[in-house]
C-alpha cells in the first residue's frame, strides 16, 4: 500500500513511524513532513493547505490511502478531493470538519445532538455580545468562531477582560475573519481529558483516554500552547467509562452527521472538562491531537495502515486493534519564547543517545535537516515519548531521555503526568 500523510508536526512523525511498521506499506510519503519524517519516508514539498497539489501528487504517485494529520486540509475539502480521485482518505469531509473549523457550528451540532456542553450564545454584533456579557457576568469564555491556530479562546476572569476579547476579535479583528462571529459561553472548571474515537461513518472504537498539558509552564501557568506534553491512559477517565462516554459524546454526533448526509470517517476528538456535574464537551477536533497522538500510537497494537484504511472505507468492524498495558508519557521540548516568537536553526544533539533506551521514541516536530546537522525549525521541537510499566515509570523514563537531548535555550514542563499520578495515589 502506498500511503500519503499530510502535515509536518510531531503527530505526523508518530503516524509515519507507526505506518512504517505496517507490513503492507510499501511506500510512505509525507507532505510536507519534517526532519523526522524524512527518516521513515519520503518528504514531498507540498503545503498541507494545497488540496489540489496534494490530490494531484497522490494520483500521480498511485497513493492508496491519504491520512490527514491536521484539520486545515480537511476544512478545505481534502477528503472530497481525494474521493474524486478514487483515493480513500482518513479524515472527514468539509462539512463534518466544520466541527473543528467553526465553533458556532460545533455548538449547534452539540445542541442538536444532545451532547453536554457549556451554555452559550453566538454573536455577529459586538454590542450584543457585550450586553450579554453584562448579563452573565464573569468568569465567562469568549471564543472566535473560526480557526485561530489554537488561539482565539479567552477565559475571562472579569467582565472588562471579556469585553476586551470581544473588541479584539470583532472590532480589531486580530484573528481576521475567524473572529467575525464569537461564542460567549459559561466558564467551566475541572480537569480536562482528551477522548478520541476512530470512526468509519457508522461504527466507532474509542481510543485510550489522554491528558494534554496546554499551558506553557509547570502547574498549568503561562500562555496556552498547542500542548506541552500528554500521557495515556489518563486515570481522570478510567477505561470502564469509555463505553458510556462514547454513548454521550461520540455516538450522538456521528448520528447527527450521518442523518445530514455527512457520515464521519476519521478520528473524532472530544475535548472534555470533567466538571462536578459530569463531563462536558469543550470542543471537537476532527483529527488526532498533537501531542496526544504520540503516546497513543506508542501504546497502540495493530496494523495502523489497515486500521486507518478500514475507517476511511467503512469497514472498521474488520480492524484489529489493542493496547499495550504500559503507560506512555510524551514531554515536548520547545524553543524558548514559544508560543510567542522564538529563534530557529539551533542544532539538536543527543537524540540517538535518548533512543538507546528501546522504550523511548523521540518524535520530531519543528526540525529540519541541514546537511549532517539536525536543527530546530519550529516552536515545539521534539516530543520525547517513553513507555513504562506505569505512569510514574513512564514519566521517569521520558525525563531521563530529555536529559540526554540538547539544543540552545530549550524549555519543557517538568510536571507532565503529575495530575494522573496525584489521582493514582489518592485513596
Ligand atoms: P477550545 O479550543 O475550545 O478547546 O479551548 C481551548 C482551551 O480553553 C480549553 O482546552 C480549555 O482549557 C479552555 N476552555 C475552553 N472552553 C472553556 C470553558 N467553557 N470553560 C473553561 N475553560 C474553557
Ligand atoms: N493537543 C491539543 C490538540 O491537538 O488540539
Amino acid at each position: 500500500m502506498r500511503v500519503l500523510v499530510v502535515g509536518s508536526g510531531g503527530r505526523e512523525h508518530a503516524l509515519a513511524v507507526k505506518l512504517r511498521q505496517s507490513p503492507g506499506v510499501t511506500e510512505l510519503f509525507i507532505a510536507p513532513g519534517n526532519g523526522g519524517t524524512a527518516e521513515v519516508g519520503t518528504n514531498v514539498p507540498i503545503a498541507d493547505s494545497d488540496v489540489a497539489g496534494l490530490t494531484a501528487f497522490a494520483r500521480e504517485a498511485g497513493v492508496q490511502l491519504a491520512v490527514a494529520g491536521p484539520e486545515l486540509p480537511l476544512t478545505l475539502g481534502l477528503s472530497e478531493a481525494m474521493a474524486e480521485a478514487g483515493i480513500p482518505c482518513f479524515g472527514p469531509d468539509r462539512y463534518a470538519a466544520g466541527l473543528e473549523g467553526s465553533k458556532a457550528f460545533a455548538k449547534e451540532i452539540m445542541r442538536a445532538s444532545g451532547v453536554p456542553t457549556a451554555d452559550f450564545c453566538i454573536f455577529t454584533d459586538p454590542e450584543a455580545a457585550c450586553a450579554y456579557i453584562d448579563e452573565t457576568g464573569a468568569p465567562v469564555v469568549v471564543k472566535a468562531d473560526g480557526l485561530a491556530a489554537g488561539k482565539g479562546v479567552v477565559v475571562a476572569a472579569t467582565v472588562a477582560e471579556a469585553k476586551a476579547a470581544v473588541a479584539d476579535m470583532m472590532v480589531k479583528k486580530i484573528y481576521g475573519s475567524a473572529g467575525e462571529t464569537v461564542i460567549v459561553e459559561q466558564a467551566l472548571s475541572g480537569e480536562e481529558a482528551s477522548f478520541l474515537a476512530l470512526c468509519d461513518g457508522e461504527r466507532y472504537v474509542p481510543l485510550s483516554a489522554c491528558q494534554d498539558h496546554k499551558a506553557a509552564f509547570d502547574g498549568d501557568k503561562g500562555p496556552n500552547t498547542g500542548g506541552m506534553g500528554a500521557y495515556c491512559p489518563a486515570p481522570v477517565l478510567p477505561e470502564s467509562e469509555y463505553g458510556r462516554m462514547a454513548d454521550r459524546v461520540i455516538a450522538p454526533i456521528m448520528r447527527t452527521l450521518a442523518d445530514r448526509g455527512h457520515p464521519f470517517r476519521g478520528v473524532l476528538y472530544a475535548g472534555l472538562m470533567m466538571t462536578e456535574k459530569g463531563p462536558m464537551v469543550l470542543e471537537y477536533n476532527v483529527r488526532f491531537g498533537d501531542p496526544e497522538c504520540q503516546p497513543l500510537l506508542m501504546r497502540l497494537r495493530g496494523d495502523l495502515a489497515e486500521i486507518l484504511l478500514a475507517c476511511a472505507t467503512g469497514r472498521l468492524n474488520e480492524a484489529m486493534l489493542g493496547w499495550s498495558r504500559q503507560s506512555a508519557v510524551c514531554v515536548v521540548m520547545a524553543a524558548s519564547g514559544y508560543p510567542g516568537a522564538y529563534p530557529k536553526g539551533m542544532e539538536i544533539t543527543g537524540i540517538d543517545a535518548a533512543q538507546a533506551d528501546p522504550e523511548v521514541t523521540v518524535y520530531q516536530a519543528g526540525t529540519r535537516r541541514e546537511g549532517e546537522r539536525l536543527v530546530t525549525s519550529g516552536g515545539r521541537v521534539l516530543g520525547v515519548t517513553a513507555l513504562g510499566a506505569d505512569l510514574a515509570r513512564a514519566k521517569e523514563r521520558a525525563y531521563a531521555a530529555v536529559a540526554k537531548i540538547h539544543f540552545d535555550n530549550f524549555f519543557c514542563r517538568t510536571d507532565i503526568g503529575d495530575k494522573g499520578l496525584r489521582r493514582e495515589t489518592k485513596p
